[in-house]
């Protein structure tokens, strides 16, 4: 049988009796789909409730207060879906004579709906085919199809989007929509799901293969620090430089660098010279340049260096004690290494 076939066969013996299933108003259906944005169905359904009953039609939403519709929101969480619903209602209410959009393209120009709402809005009140991907439909699918592409990169939202896309019913988009949806809730839960019940459980290929726990994959974002470092190579007249070990927690541990002074911005020559590490260092008048006229910037796992190597020329220095023939002996991040490849102390 065809996937969807199976599925609404499923949806129409277990479907969950919901109050905007009962209903086809464009306004009921939207409140509906941006109350259950990170928000479970049980706690989702009072809120409903109250709205639609304190605000019947989307002229009534219109004409509250913003502190009104706000205090009804309490306790859903994410609050600038409520202000963008009301920003909205007004618009409709005014601009639209209080008629919704009824297509996709027009529905998503409207503040806080993105393609998920517009999808379920387009397809449940509209009946135009537009299939919806939520976090139910990325496991339905990726289950059933046995896709590991993760589903939070742009490769994967694209993919699963067009397979939905290729799945959904025509004839009745909505009641499709809201079937994945619902097995995904259900049936195909995140864990325990109900395989030994399930219509697919002969074409699953995540039960064939034992991936039902795997699947869907979801990238995990590294958040990346972007920092700045200032490394001081001093050059003293009798061919010193200074170099210390790394100490302490976080990256290069145990290895040797230059003086460094990590700013939270790229600095210049002036605000260099001008700051407290650099007074403290060097108290007295030095000579100082820039070596690399352009930007290097190092790439770690989860951190980007971009560093900047000035040159400090100064007569002498008490604790310039490294001579510069023997500084290759010292263990060096490959940041320093490669400077040291292209810096010639002596010209
Ligand atoms: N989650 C959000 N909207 C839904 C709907 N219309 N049906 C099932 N689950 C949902």
């Amino acid at each position: 049988m065809k996937f969807s076939n199976t599925l609404i066969y499923w949806y129409l013996q277990n479907k969950r009796d919901l109050p905007w299933r009962k209903t086809n108003n464009p306004y009921f259906i939207w409140l509906s789909e941006i109350m259950l944005q990170q928000t479970r169905v049980a706690q989702g359904l009072d809120y409903y409730l109250n709205f639609t009953t304190t605000f019947p039609t989307v002229f009534d939403l219109a004409k509250a207060k913003e502190s009104t519709v706000l205090k009804m929101w309490q306790g859903l969480g994410y609050y600038s879906r409520a202000r963008n619903l009301h920003y909205s209602a007004k618009l409709i209410a005014t601009d639209f004579n209080g008629q919704f959009p009824n297509t996709y393209k027009e529905i998503i120009k409207l503040k806080g709906i993105g393609d998920y709402t517009a999808s379920a809005i387009a397809s449940i009140a509209f009946n135009e085919a537009t299939a919806v991907v939520d976090g139910n439909v990325y496991r339905v699918l990726s289950r059933y199809f046995g896709i590991d592409t993760p589903i939070n990169s742009s490769k994967g939202i694209k993919e699963f989007k067009e397979l939905a896309q290729g799945l959904i019913d025509k004839a009745q988009p909505g009641t499709f929509n809201q079937a994945i949806m619902d097995f995904g809730a259900i049936q195909c839960k995140p864990k325990k799901p109900l395989c030994m019940f399930c219509p697919f459980s002969e074409s699953c290929v995540a039960l064939q293969k034992n991936l039902i726990a795997v699947l869907p994959v979801k990238e995990k974002k590294v958040t990346l620090k972007k920092r700045y470092f200032n490394y001081l190579v001093v050059k003293t007249k009798d061919e010193k430089t200074v170099l210390s070990e790394r100490k302490g927690k976080g990256i290069w541990q145990g290895l040797y660098q230059f003086p460094l002074i990590e700013e939270n911005h790229m600095v210049t020559h002036e605000e260099l010279v001008a700051s407290e590490k650099f007074k403290e260092l060097f108290p007295n008048d030095v000579l100082l340049s820039l070596f690399n006229k352009k930007n290097i910037v190092h790439k770690l796992s989860h951190q980007h260096l971009y560093t900047q190597f000035w040159v400090v020329e100064i007569d002498s220095l008490p604790f310039a004690n490294i001579s510069w023939k023997k500084i290759e002996k010292y263990p060096v991040p490959v940041l320093i290494a490669n400077f040291l490849k292209e810096f010639k102390p002596n010209e």
